[in-house]
This record gives C-alpha cells, sequence and structure tokens, in this order.
C-alpha cells in the first residue's frame, strides 16, 4: 500500500520504519520541511515530503501528532478520496494539549480529531508506549503477543487498520465505534498496558469513563520526579489504570 505519515516523532517515525520494511510505499511529513526530514527519511526507509504531499495519492494516512495540533490539519484532507484510510493515533494530555473544553467534557478524542479533520477516522496506536511499539512486537501466533485496540465506524478501514497493527507485530482487538473509543484513552485499563487480546478485551470493557481523568491526574503526580522506564511506565499504567 501507498502509506502517508504525518508526524515523525516517537510513534510516526517507528511505523514508517516497521511498514517500509513490510514492503509498504511510505512518505514521511513533519513540521519541519521534507529537507530537515531526509536524514530520517533515509533512515527508516521513507520519502520525506509536506503534510500536503502525505495526504495525496495514498491508500492510507496515519496522523500521529501532539492531540491539540490535529486542528492545524484542518482543510488538510479536503480533497482525499473517501476510501482513503485515516488513522489516529493520538492521546489528549491537558498538561501538553491545553484545556480542550468539549473533550474534557466527555467527547471521545478521536472524535474531537475526526471533527477537526472534516472526515472519519480510525483510532490505532495510540494505546502502546513507544518503547513497546519499537521493540517488542512479535509474529502472529507467538506467545504473549501484545495486543492494540482499534476503533472506528468504518469496517472496511479498520479492516486495514488492523492488518496494520499486524503487520507491526501486534494482535489488534476490535474496541468498537469512535464513539466508543474513550475505552483506550489515557487512564483506562486498556491505554498503554501491554496485555495480551483475551486481557485487552476484558480491559475494555473494564473502562470507567469517571474514572479515567483521576487515573490520568494520578498517573501525572507520578512522573514530577522523572520519565521513568518502559517497563516501569507499563507497571505504573497497570498500577494506577487497571488496579484504579
Ligand atoms: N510517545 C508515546 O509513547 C505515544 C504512544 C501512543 C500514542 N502517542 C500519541 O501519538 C502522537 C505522537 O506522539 P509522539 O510521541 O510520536 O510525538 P513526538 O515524538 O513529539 O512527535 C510529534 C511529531 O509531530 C510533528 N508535528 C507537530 N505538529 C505538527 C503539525 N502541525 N503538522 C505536522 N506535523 C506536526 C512533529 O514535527 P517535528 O518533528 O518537525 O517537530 C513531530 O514529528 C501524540 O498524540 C501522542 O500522544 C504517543
Amino acid at each position: 500500500m501507498k502509506i502517508g505519515i504525518i508526524g515523525a516523532g516517537n510513534i510516526g517515525a517507528t511505523l514508517a520504519q516497521k511498514f517500509s520494511m513490510s514492503g509498504h510505499s511510505v512518505k514521511l511529513a513533519a513540521s519541519r520541511g521534507p529537507e530537515a526530514l531526509r536524514e530520517l527519511s533515509n533512515k527508516v526507509g521513507a520519502t520525506p515530503v509536506t503534510p500536503k504531499e502525505a495526504v495525496s495519492d495514498v491508500d492510507v494516512i496515519i496522523v500521529s501528532i501532539p492531540f491539540a495540533k490535529n486542528a492545524h490539519l484542518s482543510g488538510l484532507f479536503d480533497k482525499v478520496p473517501a476510501d482513503v484510510v485515516v488513522i489516529d493515533t493520538s492521546n489528549y494530555y491537558p498538561v501538553r494539549d491545553g484545556h480542550i473544553a468539549a473533550v474534557s467534557d466527555g467527547m471521545a478524542e478521536s472524535v474531537w480529531a475526526s471533527n477537526q479533520f472534516g472526515r472519519p477516522v480510525v483510532k490505532a496506536f495510540n494505546a502502546i508506549l513507544a518503547g513497546v511499539l519499537a521493540d517488542q512486537g512479535k509474529i502472529r501466533g507467538a506467545v504473549g503477543r501484545i495486543a492494540i485496540p482499534v476503533a472506528g465506524d468504518n469496517a472496511a478501514a479498520k479492516t486495514i487498520a488492523q492488518q496494520l497493527v499486524d503487520e507491526a507485530g501486534f494482535d489488534s482487538v476490535d474496541a468498537g465505534s469512535l464513539a466508543d473509543s474513550w475505552r483506550q484513552q489515557p487512564g483506562t485499563p486498556a491505554y498503554c498496558t501491554s496485555l495480551n487480546a483475551e486481557e485487552l478485551r476484558v480491559a475494555l470493557q473494564a473502562a470507567d469513563k469517571a474514572r479515567s481523568p483521576v487515573n490520568l491526574r494520578a498517573l501525572m503526580e507520578r512522573l514530577v520526579d522523572g520519565w521513568p522506564s518502559t517497563d516501569e511506565m507499563t507497571a505504573l499504567n497497570r498500577e494506577i489504570n487497571v488496579a484504579g
């Protein structure tokens, strides 16, 4: 497939590398222009482009930028055909993203992102730590393979996102509609807890919408002394989001 990725950070660059290695043609865009992205793009096997070029003549677009910045992409998708799959990896962190009233009042984060883009999205790759995404993928069927939730309203688009999750080295779990995708947001048991598919299904059902912001604040308080390792962060998420 032809894949355009907007966001060349922890998640975007890792996905670019994985998908170029599995044989897809990948374009990579960021805030910086293509020239400044050249070295990274060479390393991950992608073509450096502008965001406008990243959404042109592709089958899949992955947007992986800080949540509030999704609003900057308004208008970018106006000429993108309806059958192009758009995947949103973002998460709302008020300390980084500022106060966004609709989301604070309960709108699912990817519904808000979809509204900014003016088109449907699939939510995927948001509930996995960057270090886990980069280093802990396994082949299909391997014991202990970690699962990633995938939510959205279009079955065909979701199937493609699930195929990409598999190629990235993870099982996927259908997490329902985009409106339901609050169940995989920060502070939920499904969020960055590195569960297998069976455990993830249980975690998605156990989500408590009122509890998530409380858990997120508890996590932030635990991070004031510095950023933990990937394994420590997974353990912390399990302690706070699963045990409550
Ligand atoms: N880090 C994680 O563990 C993790 C896990 C799952 C999901 N997520 C979510 O996925 C998203 C990306 O996370 P990340 O850790 O990869 O972020 P990151 O490392 O900070 O990278 C963000 C990327 O977005 C680009 N960018 C920012 N504003 C842009 C704009 N208006 N147009 C185009 N590109 C723009 C930046 O461009 P420049 O490179 O030019 O600055 C950068 O490449 C976030 O919403 C995050 O919450 C993160």
